[in-house]
């Protein structure tokens, strides 16, 4: 059975790409095929090439919010990649439904909440002012609501009374890290039963 083609989409460090790309190997029963960005100067480009894995860069800012007309273009290169999964991994640009139509069921995302809670922006200083007392990250299923879609895996990280949000996204970044790719492997084997770390 030949692997799993994985196309993931970044606009900054990639640095969950890169445990997702890293995860990739042996017996795992996807390899990554393209690592697509909005953003021409995403350091994770960079680090995709170091690994020698085809990269693209279709820029948003042409497209001046037009994002039917982005997602034109950001389609020909992933389309071409063949992707079985779509992995997004701090990719900054919401998606129409019609983007997100073709690759339901297929797609996910990560986001750094324990979701329901915090979909958007802000999520670590928003947890801090709510006074909870844990936070985390949570893998779904990627659906025209945005950070909404069945979830596919979450790890929990306590809130310290001297945590910053700069501090407690420090924290649940190491969790992505550890997560994405365990969701990934699942996922890509079929098994769609929720992950949960620690
Ligand atoms: C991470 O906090 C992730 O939760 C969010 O984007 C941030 C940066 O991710 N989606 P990366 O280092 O570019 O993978």
């Amino acid at each position: 059975m030949s692997p799993k083609r994985v196309a993931i989409l970044i606009s900054g460090g990639g640095s969950n790409m890169v445990s997702l790309v890293d995860s990739m190997t042996g017996d795992h029963p996807a390899r990554p095929c393209l690592i697509l960005s909005n953003n021409a100067q995403a350091g994770g480009l960079k680090k995709a090439a170091d690994r020698g894995i085809p990269t693209a860069v279709v820029d948003h800012r042409p497209f001046k919010g037009n994002r039917a007309a982005f997602e034109t273009e950001l389609l020909k290169p992933l389309e071409e990649a063949r992707p079985d999964i779509v992995c997004l991994a701090g990719f900054m640009r919401v998606l129409t439904a019609d983007f997100v139509t073709r690759f339901q069921g297929r797609m996910l995302n990560i986001h750094p909440s324990l979701l329901p809670k915090y979909k958007g922006l802000h999520t670590h200083a928003r947890a801090i002012e709510a006074g909870d007392a844990e936070h985390g990250c949570s893998v779904h299923e990627v659906t025209a609501a945005l950070d909404d879609g069945p979830i596919l895996g979450q790890a929990r990280v306590d809130i310290e009374p001297a945590d910053t949000p700069d501090t407690l996204a420090a924290k649940v970044l190491i969790w992505e890290h550890e997560l994405y790719p365990a969701v990934l492997r699942r996922f890509a084997e079929g098994n769609r039963s929720p992950v949960l770390m620690p």
